[in-house]
C-alpha cells in the first residue's frame, strides 16, 4: 500500500458538518409552509410593463379588490340549472375492473351540461363524501373570477356535506368541468364532466356526438365506455365530434373513412377549415377539437388509441394512425386582427427547464419556470385592457400542456414561423421539448387566473403559476383549515 498521509480524523468530521449543516439550510429553506396565499409564492414580473408600489410590502394579496365579487349579475335568473353531488366511491365501468374513483350524480364522467350561447348556467354541486374536499373549475371557460373553481385562490375547498353554486354565462364551444382541489386524484378519478355550448341560434345543423376521453383503470374510453362506441348518426348525416381530451398527454385523434374538417380548438372556430385526410388531428391534454365530417354510406369511425367512435350502421373498418398531423399553424383562413399583438404592454417570458434540487424538504429533478423553482417562480402581473405577449418554451425534456385560466391565447408563432392560417386560439397549449411559441392576448378578464402544466403530476410538481391583474386580491389561502391544495 503507498503511503497517503492519513488525515486526522476530526478535519473528516468538520467538514461533513459543514456539509450537513448547508444541507440542512438548503433543505428547511426549500420546506413550504402549512398554509400561505398563493398571491406571495414567488415574484412579480411586469413584463416590462408598470409597476404600482405595493403599499403592504411583501404581501400582495393585501389591498384591492377581493376575487369574490368578480360574479355574475346575482340577480339575474337562471336559464339553465344543474344539481350535481359529488361522491367517493368504488366504481363499475362495464368492461373497466372496479376501481376507488368519484362520480357525479353517481356516474363517471359526471353528466353532459348542455347550454346555449347567452344563457346562465348555474350549477349547485354538492359533497357528498369526498374526504379532501372538492370544487369544480370550468376548463376553457372564460367566466368571471369568482366562479372558476380553483380551492385556495378563488373559494375554499366544499368540505363534506357543503354546496357551492357556481354560475356563469355560457359561450359558444366544447368545454370540460374538473375539480380543482387536489386535481391529480381527483381528476384522474372522474370527478369531471363535459360541458357544450351550441350557437344562440341553435337550428341543428349536425348531429352532436360529445366524445370526452378519459383513462379509467389504464384502459382508454370515450365517454366511459372502453373500446368500441357506437352512434346514431346514419349515412348521409353530418356529424360533429367534440373530442375533449382529459387525459396528462397529447392524444391523436383521426378518422377512418370520410375526410374530416377541424372546425373548432379549444371552444374556439376556425375559420375556414378545408378538408383534412390522411392526417391525425393532436389534441392537447386538457384541449378540445370538434371535428366535422359527413358520413359516408360505407361508415366512418372516429378514432384515438385504444378507442373508437363508430359513424353509419357499420362504421368502417379500424385504420392506423396517420404519421402527419394537421399544423394549425398555418390551418384555415386568417381574420383581420382584433388586437396589435405587435405592440405589447407587457411581454412575460415563460421558459421551461428542470434541474436537481429540492421541491419541498424532496429531492429531485424538478420543473422550473424561468430558471427558478416552485414556489420561487414569476407572477405575471397585468392591468385591465393590456396586450400581454408570452414567450413560452420547453427545454425540460418533456412535453408540457400549458393551460392559461380565464381567457384564451392568440398563438402568433412557432419556432420563430409566423402564423398564417386561422386565428389560433388555446387554453391549452401542447409544448413539445425543444419547442418555443410566441402567444398574446388582451388582458380583458380581471383576477387571479392558474397557468400551469395540464399533466397534473407535473403541476403537483411545482409547474404552476398564476397571471395576477393588479389592484385585485384573494381572501384564500392554500392549506388552512381547508386543506386547499389546488394541485
Ligand atoms: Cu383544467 Cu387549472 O385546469
Ligand atoms: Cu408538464
Amino acid at each position: 500500500m503507498t503511503g497517503r498521509p492519513r488525515r486526522p480524523g476530526w478535519v473528516a468530521v468538520a467538514a461533513a458538518a459543514i456539509v450537513l449543516a448547508g444541507a440542512t439550510w438548503f433543505w428547511s429553506a426549500s420546506l413550504l409552509p402549512g398554509s400561505y396565499p398563493m398571491t406571495s409564492m414567488g415574484y412579480p414580473d411586469y413584463g416590462g410593463g408598470p409597476s404600482a408600489p405595493t403599499p403592504h410590502g411583501h404581501d400582495h394579496s393585501a389591498g384591492g379588490i377581493p376575487v369574490t365579487q368578480l360574479v355574475p349579475d346575482p340577480a339575474r335568473p337562471a336559464d339553465v340549472r344543474v344539481d350535481l353531488v359529488a361522491r367517493a366511491q368504488r366504481v363499475n365501468l362495464p368492461g373497466v375492473t372496479e376501481f376507488d374513483g368519484y362520480t357525479l350524480n353517481g356516474s363517471t364522467p359526471g353528466p353532459t351540461i348542455n347550454a346555449r350561447t347567452g344563457d346562465l348556467v348555474e350549477v349547485r354541486v354538492t359533497n357528498d363524501n369526498v374526504p379532501g374536499g372538492i370544487t369544480l373549475h370550468w376548463h376553457g371557460v372564460d367566466l368571471p373570477n369568482g366562479m372558476d373553481g380553483v380551492a385556495g385562490v378563488t373559494q375554499d375547498a366544499i368540505r363534506l356535506g357543503g354546496s357551492y353554486v357556481y354560475r356563469f354565462v355560457a359561450q359558444e364551444g366544447t368545454y370540460w368541468y374538473h375539480s380543482h382541489q387536489l386535481s391529480h386524484p381527483q381528476v384522474t378519478g372522474g370527478l369531471l364532466g363535459a360541458l357544450i355550448v351550441a350557437p344562440a341560434d341553435a337550428v341543428p345543423r349536425s348531429v352532436e356526438v360529445p366524445a370526452l376521453v378519459h383513462f379509467y383503470g389504464g384502459l382508454r374510453t370515450i365517454n366511459g365506455v372502453p373500446g368500441v362506441v357506437r352512434s346514431s348518426a346514419r349515412a348521409g348525416a353530418t356529424v360533429r365530434v367534440r373530442v375533449i381530451n382529459t387525459d396528462q398527454g397529447p392524444m391523436p385523434v383521426w378518422v377512418t373513412g370520410a375526410a374530416y374538417r377541424v372546425v373548432a380548438v379549444d371552444g374556439r372556430t376556425v375559420n375556414q377549415p378545408p378538408p383534412v385526410s390522411g392526417r391525425a388531428m393532436l389534441v392537447t391534454a386538457g384541449g378540445r377539437a370538434d371535428l366535422e365530417l359527413r358520413v359516408p354510406d360505407g361508415g366512418a369511425r372516429v378514432e384515438v388509441a385504444g378507442a373508437s367512435i363508430v359513424l353509419g350502421a357499420d362504421g368502417a373498418p379500424s385504420g392506423p394512425a396517420p404519421r402527419e398531423f394537421v399544423d394549425l399553424l398555418h390551418y384555415g383562413s386568417p381574420l383581420p386582427p382584433r388586437f396589435d399583438p405587435d405592440r405589447p404592454d407587457r411581454r412575460f417570458d415563460y421558459r421551461i427547464g428542470r434541474r436537481f434540487g429540492l421541491l419541498n424538504g424532496r429531492p429531485g429533478s424538478w420543473w422550473t419556470i424561468n430558471d427558478g423553482m416552485f414556489p420561487n417562480v414569476p407572477m405575471f402581473v397585468v392591468r385591465v385592457g393590456e396586450v400581454v405577449r408570452f414567450s413560452v418554451s420547453n427545454v425540460s425534456g418533456e412535453v408540457h400542456p400549458m393551460h392559461l385560466h380565464g381567457h384564451h391565447l392568440l398563438v402568433l408563432a412557432r419556432d420563430g414561423v409566423r402564423a398564417t392560417g386561422s386565428p389560433w386560439l388555446v387554453d391549452s397549449l401542447n409544448v413539445e421539448n425543444g419547442e418555443s411559441y410566441e402567444v398574446a392576448m388582451v388582458a380583458d378578464n380581471p383576477g387571479i387566473w392558474m397557468d400551469h402544466c395540464h399533466n397534473l403530476p407535473h403541476a403537483a410538481e411545482g409547474l404552476m403559476t398564476h397571471l395576477m391583474y393588479e389592484g385585485y386580491r384573494t381572501p384564500f389561502i392554500v392549506g388552512g383549515e381547508h386543506a386547499n391544495h389546488p394541485e
